[in-house]
Protein backbone atom coordinates (compact mmCIF):
# COMPACT_ATOMS: atom_id res chain seq x y z
CA UNK A 1 0.00 0.00 0.00
CA UNK A 2 1.44 3.42 -1.26
CA UNK A 3 1.78 5.71 2.15
CA UNK A 4 0.47 9.22 1.65
CA UNK A 5 3.26 11.75 1.13
CA UNK A 6 2.74 14.98 3.59
CA UNK A 7 2.27 17.66 1.38
CA UNK A 8 4.48 19.64 3.73
CA UNK A 9 7.85 17.06 3.57
CA UNK A 10 10.95 18.48 2.46
CA UNK A 11 12.98 16.95 0.31
CA UNK A 12 15.53 16.15 3.09
CA UNK A 13 13.09 14.28 5.82
CA UNK A 14 11.63 12.44 2.62
CA UNK A 15 15.03 11.05 1.97
CA UNK A 16 15.62 10.56 5.73
CA UNK A 17 12.60 8.26 5.83
CA UNK A 18 13.95 5.74 2.44
CA UNK A 19 17.51 5.65 3.60
CA UNK A 20 18.06 5.65 7.48
CA UNK A 21 21.73 5.42 8.74
CA UNK A 22 22.88 1.52 8.74
CA UNK A 23 25.78 2.22 10.73
CA UNK A 24 25.96 5.41 13.27
CA UNK A 25 29.29 6.47 13.97
CA UNK A 26 28.56 9.12 17.28
CA UNK A 27 31.86 10.58 18.46
CA UNK A 28 34.07 7.54 18.77
CA UNK A 29 37.63 8.06 20.60
CA UNK A 30 40.10 5.61 21.39
CA UNK A 31 43.58 5.83 22.36
CA UNK A 32 46.39 3.29 22.80
CA UNK A 33 49.04 3.65 25.36
CA UNK A 34 52.24 2.56 23.83
CA UNK A 35 56.19 2.61 24.86
CA UNK A 36 56.26 6.37 23.63
CA UNK A 37 53.43 7.51 25.20
CA UNK A 38 49.73 8.09 24.71
CA UNK A 39 48.32 7.84 21.07
CA UNK A 40 44.86 9.56 20.24
CA UNK A 41 44.27 7.24 17.68
CA UNK A 42 40.62 8.55 17.18
CA UNK A 43 39.53 11.87 18.04
CA UNK A 44 35.89 12.49 18.59
CA UNK A 45 35.11 10.86 15.09
CA UNK A 46 31.58 10.91 13.71
CA UNK A 47 30.14 9.46 10.29
CA UNK A 48 26.56 8.20 9.51
CA UNK A 49 26.62 5.58 6.59
CA UNK A 50 23.38 4.66 4.26
CA UNK A 51 22.55 1.50 3.73
CA UNK A 52 23.60 0.36 0.74
CA UNK A 53 26.40 2.90 0.56
CA UNK A 54 30.01 2.40 -0.08
CA UNK A 55 32.48 4.90 1.62
CA UNK A 56 36.05 5.28 1.49
CA UNK A 57 38.67 6.17 4.46
CA UNK A 58 41.40 7.40 2.73
CA UNK A 59 44.37 9.08 4.92
CA UNK A 60 47.81 8.22 6.16
CA UNK A 61 49.45 5.49 7.72
CA UNK A 62 48.66 5.48 11.74
CA UNK A 63 45.70 8.25 11.62
CA UNK A 64 42.91 5.19 12.93
CA UNK A 65 41.46 4.08 9.97
CA UNK A 66 42.18 0.60 10.67
CA UNK A 67 41.01 0.98 14.66
CA UNK A 68 37.70 2.50 13.22
CA UNK A 69 36.56 -0.79 11.20
CA UNK A 70 37.39 -2.83 14.08
CA UNK A 71 35.48 -0.52 16.41
CA UNK A 72 32.70 -0.70 13.96
CA UNK A 73 33.20 -3.90 13.93
CA UNK A 74 32.93 -4.53 17.42
CA UNK A 75 36.48 -5.88 17.60
CA UNK A 76 37.59 -3.29 19.41
CA UNK A 77 35.72 -0.88 21.89
CA UNK A 78 36.42 2.78 21.97
CA UNK A 79 36.78 4.93 24.53
CA UNK A 80 33.83 7.13 24.39
CA UNK A 81 31.22 7.41 21.42
CA UNK A 82 29.52 4.62 20.60
CA UNK A 83 28.66 2.52 17.07
CA UNK A 84 24.72 1.87 15.71
CA UNK A 85 24.29 -0.50 13.55
CA UNK A 86 20.88 -0.61 12.04
CA UNK A 87 20.04 1.72 15.41
CA UNK A 88 21.14 -1.12 17.69
CA UNK A 89 24.74 -0.87 19.71
CA UNK A 90 27.37 -2.92 18.48
CA UNK A 91 28.83 -4.67 21.38
CA UNK A 92 30.37 -7.48 19.85
CA UNK A 93 31.62 -8.82 16.63
CA UNK A 94 28.43 -10.10 14.34
CA UNK A 95 27.86 -11.86 11.48
CA UNK A 96 26.17 -9.01 9.47
CA UNK A 97 29.09 -6.87 10.01
CA UNK A 98 32.40 -8.91 8.41
CA UNK A 99 36.26 -7.22 8.43
CA UNK A 100 38.32 -8.29 5.83
CA UNK A 101 41.38 -7.27 7.53
CA UNK A 102 44.81 -5.75 6.28
CA UNK A 103 46.44 -8.83 6.51
CA UNK A 104 45.38 -11.83 5.64
CA UNK A 105 43.94 -13.47 8.30
CA UNK A 106 43.96 -17.27 7.51
CA UNK A 107 43.80 -20.71 9.22
CA UNK A 108 47.17 -21.85 8.22
CA UNK A 109 45.40 -25.87 8.79
CA UNK A 110 42.82 -25.54 6.43
CA UNK A 111 42.91 -25.43 2.64
CA UNK A 112 41.75 -22.45 0.06
CA UNK A 113 38.34 -24.30 0.23
CA UNK A 114 38.08 -24.89 3.47
CA UNK A 115 38.86 -21.29 4.24
CA UNK A 116 36.32 -20.06 2.16
CA UNK A 117 33.76 -22.69 3.87
CA UNK A 118 34.58 -21.96 7.09
CA UNK A 119 32.08 -18.60 7.32
CA UNK A 120 29.41 -20.77 5.41
CA UNK A 121 29.41 -23.53 8.11
CA UNK A 122 27.49 -20.86 10.88
CA UNK A 123 24.83 -20.60 8.23
CA UNK A 124 22.50 -23.14 9.07
CA UNK A 125 19.75 -22.70 6.49
CA UNK A 126 22.28 -23.48 3.95
CA UNK A 127 22.49 -27.61 2.95
CA UNK A 128 26.21 -28.91 2.77
CA UNK A 129 26.08 -29.01 -0.86
CA UNK A 130 25.05 -25.02 -1.22
CA UNK A 131 27.64 -24.28 1.14
CA UNK A 132 29.79 -25.43 -1.62
CA UNK A 133 28.17 -24.28 -4.54
CA UNK A 134 28.83 -20.96 -2.89
CA UNK A 135 32.46 -21.29 -1.67
CA UNK A 136 32.86 -22.18 -5.12
CA UNK A 137 31.03 -19.52 -6.95
CA UNK A 138 33.09 -16.71 -4.94
CA UNK A 139 36.54 -18.89 -5.32
CA UNK A 140 35.84 -18.45 -8.64
CA UNK A 141 34.93 -14.73 -8.93
CA UNK A 142 38.74 -14.06 -7.51
CA UNK A 143 40.12 -16.42 -9.70
CA UNK A 144 41.12 -19.29 -7.44
CA UNK A 145 39.34 -21.99 -8.52
CA UNK A 146 42.66 -24.04 -9.54
CA UNK A 147 43.73 -23.87 -6.38
CA UNK A 148 41.17 -24.74 -4.03
CA UNK A 149 43.12 -28.06 -2.49
CA UNK A 150 46.06 -25.51 -2.00
CA UNK A 151 46.97 -24.96 1.16
CA UNK A 152 47.58 -21.53 2.49
CA UNK A 153 51.15 -21.73 2.78
CA UNK A 154 51.73 -22.48 -0.85
CA UNK A 155 50.16 -19.26 -1.90
CA UNK A 156 51.42 -15.73 -2.48
CA UNK A 157 50.34 -12.82 -0.78
CA UNK A 158 47.95 -11.75 -2.94
CA UNK A 159 46.20 -15.11 -3.10
CA UNK A 160 45.91 -14.93 0.40
CA UNK A 161 44.44 -12.09 -0.30
CA UNK A 162 42.39 -13.07 -2.75
CA UNK A 163 41.10 -16.01 -0.27
CA UNK A 164 40.57 -13.40 2.13
CA UNK A 165 38.17 -11.29 -0.20
CA UNK A 166 36.08 -14.80 -1.40
CA UNK A 167 35.81 -15.70 2.39
CA UNK A 168 34.81 -12.25 3.87
CA UNK A 169 31.80 -12.33 0.62
CA UNK A 170 30.32 -15.78 0.89
CA UNK A 171 28.27 -15.46 3.74
CA UNK A 172 26.38 -12.37 2.49
CA UNK A 173 27.00 -10.18 5.06
CA UNK A 174 25.07 -6.94 4.66
CA UNK A 175 27.77 -5.23 6.18
CA UNK A 176 31.68 -5.66 4.70
CA UNK A 177 34.36 -3.64 5.95
CA UNK A 178 37.38 -3.82 4.20
CA UNK A 179 41.07 -2.94 5.13
CA UNK A 180 43.40 -2.27 1.72
CA UNK A 181 41.83 -5.57 0.67
CA UNK A 182 43.78 -5.04 -2.97
CA UNK A 183 47.07 -3.19 -1.92
CA UNK A 184 49.18 -6.62 -2.59
CA UNK A 185 47.51 -7.24 -6.03
CA UNK A 186 48.57 -6.72 -9.19
CA UNK A 187 46.89 -3.68 -11.31
CA UNK A 188 45.26 -6.55 -13.46
CA UNK A 189 43.67 -8.46 -11.14
CA UNK A 190 42.77 -5.04 -8.97
CA UNK A 191 41.53 -4.04 -11.87
CA UNK A 192 38.97 -6.77 -12.62
CA UNK A 193 38.26 -6.89 -9.27
CA UNK A 194 36.93 -3.10 -9.28
CA UNK A 195 33.98 -4.27 -11.52
CA UNK A 196 33.26 -7.55 -9.68
CA UNK A 197 33.34 -5.72 -6.37
CA UNK A 198 31.23 -2.94 -8.08
CA UNK A 199 28.32 -5.80 -9.29
CA UNK A 200 28.62 -7.59 -5.83
CA UNK A 201 27.82 -4.20 -3.76
CA UNK A 202 24.96 -3.31 -6.42
CA UNK A 203 23.39 -6.80 -7.04
CA UNK A 204 23.21 -7.42 -2.89
CA UNK A 205 22.84 -3.99 -1.86
CA UNK A 206 25.65 -4.79 0.35
CA UNK A 207 26.81 -1.49 2.67
CA UNK A 208 30.74 -1.44 2.57
CA UNK A 209 33.17 0.96 4.35
CA UNK A 210 36.23 0.68 2.31
CA UNK A 211 39.97 1.80 3.58
CA UNK A 212 42.46 2.66 1.23
CA UNK A 213 45.79 4.85 0.55
CA UNK A 214 45.00 4.93 -3.16
CA UNK A 215 42.95 7.67 -4.41
CA UNK A 216 41.79 6.85 -7.34
CA UNK A 217 40.84 3.34 -5.85
CA UNK A 218 38.17 5.46 -3.50
CA UNK A 219 37.11 7.95 -6.19
CA UNK A 220 36.30 4.50 -8.36
CA UNK A 221 34.40 2.93 -5.66
CA UNK A 222 33.21 4.91 -3.16
CA UNK A 223 29.82 7.44 -3.02
CA UNK A 224 31.97 9.26 -0.87
CA UNK A 225 36.06 9.50 0.34
CA UNK A 226 36.80 11.18 3.57
CA UNK A 227 39.78 12.03 4.34
CA UNK A 228 41.68 11.22 7.53
CA UNK A 229 44.18 13.03 9.37
CA UNK A 230 46.59 11.91 12.28
CA UNK A 231 47.28 12.56 15.59
CA UNK A 232 44.77 12.61 16.23
CA UNK A 233 42.60 10.84 14.10
CA UNK A 234 39.76 13.20 12.60
CA UNK A 235 37.77 12.91 9.45
CA UNK A 236 39.34 16.41 7.92
CA UNK A 237 37.09 16.23 4.33
CA UNK A 238 34.42 14.92 2.21
CA UNK A 239 34.03 14.10 -1.08
CA UNK A 240 31.13 12.93 -2.97
CA UNK A 241 31.83 11.08 -5.92
CA UNK A 242 29.11 11.81 -8.39
CA UNK A 243 29.99 9.83 -11.71
CA UNK A 244 27.68 6.76 -12.91
CA UNK A 245 28.65 3.10 -12.44
CA UNK A 246 30.04 1.01 -13.15
CA UNK A 247 32.66 3.37 -13.13
CA UNK A 248 36.22 2.53 -15.30
CA UNK A 249 39.76 3.22 -13.20
CA UNK A 250 41.30 4.76 -16.22
CA UNK A 251 38.55 7.10 -17.05
CA UNK A 252 39.52 10.71 -17.42
CA UNK A 253 36.51 11.89 -15.54
CA UNK A 254 37.62 9.52 -12.57
CA UNK A 255 41.09 10.71 -12.87
CA UNK A 256 39.72 14.72 -12.22
CA UNK A 257 38.35 13.56 -9.02
CA UNK A 258 41.23 11.72 -7.93
CA UNK A 259 43.47 15.18 -8.62
CA UNK A 260 40.81 17.01 -6.75
CA UNK A 261 41.11 14.68 -3.69
CA UNK A 262 45.11 14.46 -3.59
CA UNK A 263 44.89 18.08 -3.88
CA UNK A 264 42.83 18.35 -0.94
CA UNK A 265 45.02 15.22 1.08
CA UNK A 266 48.04 17.34 0.37
CA UNK A 267 46.00 20.87 2.01
CA UNK A 268 45.40 18.99 5.22
CA UNK A 269 49.14 17.91 4.82
CA UNK A 270 48.19 14.09 3.92
CA UNK A 271 50.75 13.69 0.77
CA UNK A 272 51.86 10.91 1.94
CA UNK A 273 48.54 8.91 2.15
CA UNK A 274 48.76 9.39 -1.79
CA UNK A 275 49.58 5.92 -3.41
CA UNK A 276 52.00 6.25 -6.82
CA UNK A 277 48.76 5.82 -8.92
N1 LIG B 1 46.96 -2.15 19.77
C1 LIG B 1 47.60 -0.97 19.71
N2 LIG B 1 48.46 -0.61 20.70
C2 LIG B 1 49.09 0.59 20.66
N3 LIG B 1 48.91 1.49 19.67
C3 LIG B 1 48.08 1.18 18.67
C4 LIG B 1 47.38 -0.07 18.63
N4 LIG B 1 46.61 -0.10 17.52
C5 LIG B 1 46.81 1.07 16.90
N5 LIG B 1 47.69 1.83 17.57
C6 LIG B 1 48.15 3.20 17.22
O1 LIG B 1 46.99 3.95 16.86
C7 LIG B 1 47.24 4.74 15.72
C8 LIG B 1 46.26 4.39 14.62
O2 LIG B 1 46.54 3.07 14.17
P1 LIG B 1 45.74 2.36 12.97
O3 LIG B 1 46.25 0.99 12.82
O4 LIG B 1 44.29 2.53 13.22
O5 LIG B 1 46.17 3.28 11.75
P2 LIG B 1 45.85 3.14 10.19
O6 LIG B 1 45.25 4.43 9.75
O7 LIG B 1 45.07 1.90 9.94
O8 LIG B 1 47.32 3.01 9.56
P3 LIG B 1 47.80 2.17 8.25
O9 LIG B 1 47.38 2.96 7.06
O10 LIG B 1 49.29 2.13 8.40
O11 LIG B 1 47.19 0.81 8.31
C9 LIG B 1 48.69 4.51 15.33
O12 LIG B 1 49.47 5.56 15.87
C10 LIG B 1 49.04 3.19 15.99
O13 LIG B 1 50.39 3.15 16.36
MG1 LIG C 1 45.47 0.14 8.93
Amino acid sequence: MRRAVRRRSSATEELEVIAPSKLAINNVSKSFQSASGKVLALDRVSLNVAEAEFVCLVGASGCGKSTLLNIIAGLEKPDSGEVLADGKPVTAPGRERLVMFQEPALFPWLTVFGNVLFGLNLKPNLSRKDRHDVAKYYLELVGLSRFERANIHELSGGMKQRVSLARALAPNPRVLLMDEPFAALDALTREQLYGDIQEIWKARRKTIVFVTHNVREGACLGDRVLLFSPHPGRIQEEFAVELPRPRDINSVDLAAYATRITKALKRIGQAEAVAAE
